[in-house]
């Protein structure tokens, strides 16, 4: 660790793009100090003439202020010297009001920069990224974490104006005796000097505090997410029993760093008493200070034992903000490591079709989840892939999608390598229904608008339609205003999937992808939509992964995958009619032939 302030490239990143704010709040911070230091000289003049009524006792600086004010007509007594101390105050106050306000600023600025710089990196980078994750790790460091390397900033911030202030009044005791001076700044240091040891204990204690909040916020996402199992499993208490551990944590480690602050601020009581007994005795014995320069050093020496502690502190508080800026880079750079690529040629369409020759993923570089997929959806086709769970399907749209790159093999959009084109323009084309159907806690209309908010209501009423969801809409009391819930609570799970099923319809997509879109319906309006879909193929290319075979009847081509491998091909027809395939099986189960 430095010897003043620790290594840290996100916070000297933001020191410099803040540097223009940064050198307005010192220039502050100085004309501050030195206001602040001549107002302790304005001081001197009212005890010279509160104390000493003879002239020739008079200090320096009294005679030259009195000389200055008798220059300038003005009659120079108790009320003169008083208003003069008052502006002076005054002009103190107002710089600091400015330099405080220009502080809080930039300090706001830094958080919002910082809270943004990692939504955007999280909003731009791969899926991937998230595989690795918690999302409570993710969500504290948004939240939480932001917040704590903002008052790190702050700290720096207010550090610099701590030693600036020091700086003047040491340069003021030098003025009233530089060898009382000298004695003073080395006892300070000795005496607060071991301090300076207990920024790795703050470091170590907040860094704690760091870990146990990610804690917490992941079981948190985790409990509110989950409800309804919590309570089905009836795991309320082992739950609360749960998360008391990081919730424990985060109290004591802030117990304990609040105590570090108050240490220090026992220490400089003492310190200062001790520095003002002994230049007393120092300036009263040996160096015959009159009673007006004594007072006035005596008052520094207050301020400075105070602003030392201040340095301090803010000191021990950057160290504190050291693991929040520490997390808030290290999960940044892994984000955009990894981000998705913004260029690509620009697309409006496709007319050929999507091409997958040879292609093998893997999640993690090792066992391949898909091996040498060969696959066609031509322009306007209805493309099926059925297969046992975990066999893929859902693996190969998110290939499709752009989500994830192959690692063996190509995949393009008519002509182009899909690492080539615009991702944007190519999902902007597709209308995406996932496996899970997740709805925002908004309207039903406003679920619908989210996917193009330039539609209109007779549009959305279509696309309700064609999802077989306008009847279920109409019976709602608020039918299109009614609210959904959290994730699409206040639906049944069929209705919310109709609603997923318009909202990616109403983009009016070239390409649109189901992944058992129709899985939560029952039978009669799962044909329903069927037939809405099977009416869209030709102008819409369709990709839809189904169980319920009779769903994918018309489909154009069908494609059999199995541990990652495509088995089996053709239509509907061809495969029913091989008898010992597994698609012969899977219908004879599901009793369609
Ligand atoms: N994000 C992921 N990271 C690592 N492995 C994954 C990930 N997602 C899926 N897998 C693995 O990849 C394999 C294929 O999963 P995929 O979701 O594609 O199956 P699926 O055919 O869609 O199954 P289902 O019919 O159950 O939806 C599975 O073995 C699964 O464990
Ligand atoms: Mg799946």
């Amino acid at each position: 660790m430095d010897i003043l302030l620790p290594k840290n490239s996100l916070l000297k990143e933001i020191l410099l793009e803040n540097n223009r704010s940064l050198i307005l709040i010192i220039s502050l911070m100085l004309l501050t100090g030195l206001v602040q230091a001549t107002s302790v000289l304005g001081l001197m003049p009212i005890v010279d003439f509160v104390i000493n009524q003879e002239e020739s006792q008079h200090n320096e600086i009294t005679q030259a202020v009195a000389n200055q004010l008798s220059r300038l007509n003005i009659p120079v007594n108790i009320l003169s010297l008083g208003i003069l101390y008052l502006s002076l105050v005054l002009v103190r106050s107002t710089i600091l009001a400015l330099q405080k306000y220009i502080t809080t600023r930039t300090i706001f600025k830094v958080m919002k920069q910082l809270i943004y710089g990692l939504y955007e990196s999280f909003l731009y980078t791969s899926l991937a990224f998230f595989n690795t994750k918690q999302y409570g790790t993710l969500a504290n460091t948004v939240v939480k974490e932001t917040e704590k390397a903002s008052i790190g900033f702050e700290s720096l911030a207010q550090m610099i104006a701590s030693s600036i202030s020091l700086i003047f009044y040491f340069l003021l005791l030098l003025f009233l005796s530089w060898q009382l001076s000298l004695l003073i700044l080395i006892l300070t240091i000795i005496l607060l000097s071991p301090s300076i040891l207990l920024n790795k204990y703050v470091y170590k204690v907040r860094k704690k505090h760091t870990e146990a909040s990610n804690l917490f916020q992941g079981k948190m996402y985790d409990t509110l997410n989950s409800l309804k199992l919590i309570t089905g499993f009836s795991k309320r208490e082992d739950t609360l029993r749960e998360v008391q551990p990081s919730v424990n944590t985060v109290a004591k480690t802030s117990v304990q760093f609040t105590m570090v602050r108050v240490l220090f601020s026992l220490i400089a009581e003492p310190v200062s008493v001790f520095l003002v007994v002994f230049s007393i005795l120092v300036g009263l014995n040996y160096l015959s200070m009159g009673i007006s320069e004594l007072i006035a050093f005596l008052y520094a020496i207050n301020r400075l034992a105070v602003e030392s502690q201040g340095v301090i502190t803010q000191r021990n508080n950057i160290y504190a903000s050291l693991p929040s800026f520490e997390q808030i880079q290290s999960l940044k750079y892994e984000a955009e490591n990894s981000k998705e690529s913004k260029e690509g040629k620009k697309i409006t369409s496709f007319s050929k079709g999507i091409f997958i020759e040879n292609l093998s993923f893997s999640y993690d570089n090792q066992e391949e989840v898909l091996s040498d997929i060969n696959l066609k959806v031509p322009i306007g086709a209805m493309v099926a892939l059925v297969g046992s769970s975990g066999s893929g399907k859902s693996t190969l749209i998110d290939l499709i999608m752009g989500f994830y790159l192959s690692q063996k093999g190509t995949l393009k959009i008519d002509n182009d390598f899909i690492t080539k084109i615009s991702l944007r323009d190519w999902r902007l084309l597709s209308g995406y229904i996932p496996q899970q159907p997740f709805l925002f806690n908004a309207s039903i209309k406003d679920n619908l608008l989210w996917a193009r908010k330039e539609a209109t209501d007779s549009e959305i009423e279509q696309a309700c339609r064609l999802a077989n969801a306008e009847e279920f809409i109409l019976d709602l009391k608020e039918k299109y205003n009614t609210l959904v819930g959290e994730r699409g609570v206040r639906l049944s799970g069929g209705q919310a999937q109709r609603i997923c099923l318009a909202r990616a319809l109403i983009k009016k997509p070239q390409l649109l992808i189901l992944d058992e879109a129709t899985s939560a319906l029952d039978s009669h309006s799962e044909l329903l939509i069927q037939d809405s879909i099977e009416k869209l193929t030709g102008e819409t290319t369709i990709i839809s992964i189904a169980h319920r075979l009779s769903t994918i009847k018309k489909a154009t081509r069908i494609y059999h995958l199995d541990m990652g491998r495509i088995v089996e091909e053709g239509t509907f027809e061809e495969l029913i009619s091989s008898k010992d395939g597994f698609f012969r099986r899977t219908a004879e189960l599901q009793g369609i032939v």
